[in-house]
């Protein structure tokens, strides 16, 4: 095929997917991806707001709080204002991944120890064996009488999950049915560590006495390092790439972009793939308390606020599954996307998917005047498929929304794959919202200012 379109990745697509690969590595767990999220809003001259101080601001500004550590939003006021409502881009923190427990270790058999987790979020199982693995999150420790947060980057391989030999399992071929409690426990010392190591680890690695260390939100982490791959280099291999790929697009088109009638915001959410019940979580009130408090310290009045709200727009970025080239049969026949082909707009008749025509013009106009190409992808008709964040905010916030995606392959695998020049068309079309005033009107009508 010569179609302008498959062409190889450009040396800039290159180098945005160098700087997506970094992203990924510094951020092994969802408290990392924030700590790492704010490292590029801080260079960026975005200040932080924590959600129990008064927060002040002006027109021009830029800013960003957090909730829990690990869920983030971050927000551009518009330097004129004279559109005063909001633009959102809305992508997730965590991955699937297995968490330690409390008592987080297994005495034997014989020598053994290994580590006791569970399972977060809904993992392939297979591509968790036979990999060296560390461990990431964040360690609640006492000083003095305060007890505070540390982040732990357990970098070191330090524990695997090993495979049955085949002649001990010899259908593992034919299906092979992972129970969690007893095939995934990762192994992490052959006699010389003990009971107790694990947490001596930990506290070693937050820089404190064992005594010390109070609490701990640990994750297993897959630190094989990103691949840019191919013969053309149009793939890039990488753990996380859901949903660190549309993390990263939507920061990097925040902090690109600037904004004249609205207010941009990109709130990063945690516990996606956990059904976002927590108290960062998608379904929780943190975007909407921003919003109300964007609002109150602009000098916006409640109805000013609601009227923000009801001609405010949201773009819900979580990736989309590209066709499988050996199972072309899982997606639709053409509701379905390829690599390297441009951003994904996902639509589905339930609803588990936001998008409607009015969402959809919006946002394939936007794209259309940034030059960005724009795929479609719909489940099969027999099959349930996923939800993601943007029906799920709605129960909080009420806006229009369309929920669109950047395509991959391996979705919840340890290591996924993805295109090349996707994410540079991902933060294009990103950059083009948050520079356009999207004036909605009265009705489906929009002025695209
Ligand atoms: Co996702």
């Amino acid at each position: 095929m010569t179609d302008a379109s498959v062409a190889a990745p450009s040396a800039q697509d290159l180098e945005v997917t160098a700087e997506l690969v970094e992203f990924i590595r510094q951020s092994p767990s969802m408290f990392h991806a924030v700590a790492t999220a704010r490292c590029m809003l801080d260079g960026a001259g975005f200040s932080y707001l924590p959600e129990g101080e008064p927060w002040r601001m002006g027109l021009g500004g830029a800013y960003y709080t957090v909730r829990n550590g690990s869920s983030l939003v971050a927000w551009r006021v518009g330097r004129r204002l004279d559109d005063y409502h909001f633009q959102i881009a809305a992508a997730h923190t965590d991955s699937p991944t297995f968490k330690v427990k409390a008592v987080p270790e297994l005495a034997g058999p014989r020598e053994y120890l290994r580590l006791d987790v569970e399972g977060y979020g809904g993992m392939i199982d297979s591509t968790w064996f036979d990999r060296p693995l560390g461990v990431a999150g964040r360690a609640i420790v006492r000083d003095g009488d305060r007890l505070e947060s540390r982040l732990v980057n357990i970098q070191k391989d330090v524990l695997l999950i090993p495979n049955v030999a085949i002649h001990f399992n010899r259908r593992v071929n034919e299906g092979y049915a992972y129970n969690k409690q007893v095939d995934l426990c990762p192994l992490f010392s052959a006699g010389a560590l003990h009971a107790g190591a694990f947490d001596a680890m930990v506290a070693e690695a937050a820089g404190v006495e064992p005594s010390q260390l109070v609490a701990r939100d640990m994750y297993l982490a897959n630190h094989q390092p990103a691949s840019i791959w191919g013969w053309r280099d149009e793939f890039v291999s990488a753990p996380k790439l859901d949903d660190l790929q549309c993390a990263f697009a939507a920061l990097k088109a925040l902090v690109a972009s600037g904004c004249e009638g609205h207010v941009s915001v990109c709130a990063l959410f945690d516990n996606e793939e956990v059904g976002s019940g927590s108290m960062q979580g998608a379904k929780s009130t943190f975007l909407r308390d921003v919003l109300e408090r964007i609002s109150s310290a602009l000098g916006k009045t409640a109805d000013e606020y609601r009227r923000a709200v009801a001609r405010s727009f949201l773009v819900s970025c979580d990736n989309a599954h590209a066709v499988h080239p050996n199972h072309p049969e899982k997606t639709d026949e053409v509701n379905a996307p390829q690599l390297n082909r441009g951003v994904v707009v996902k639509e589905a008749a339930n609803q588990k998917y936001t998008t409607d025509a009015f969402s959809r013009a919006v946002f394939c106009e936007l794209c259309r005047r940034a030059g960005v190409p724009v795929q479609a992808f719909a489940n099969r008709s027999d099959s349930a498929g996923g939800s993601t964040l943007g029906n799920l905010s709605a129960a909080q916030v009420s806006l229009h929304a369309v929920d669109v995606g950047l395509p991959q392959l391996a979705m919840h695998s340890a290591y996924e794959t993805a295109g090349t020049r996707d994410t540079a068309w991902g933060i294009r079309a990103l950059s083009a919202f948050f520079e356009t005033d999207v004036r909605l009107g009265d009705g489906e009508s929009v002025a695209l200012g």
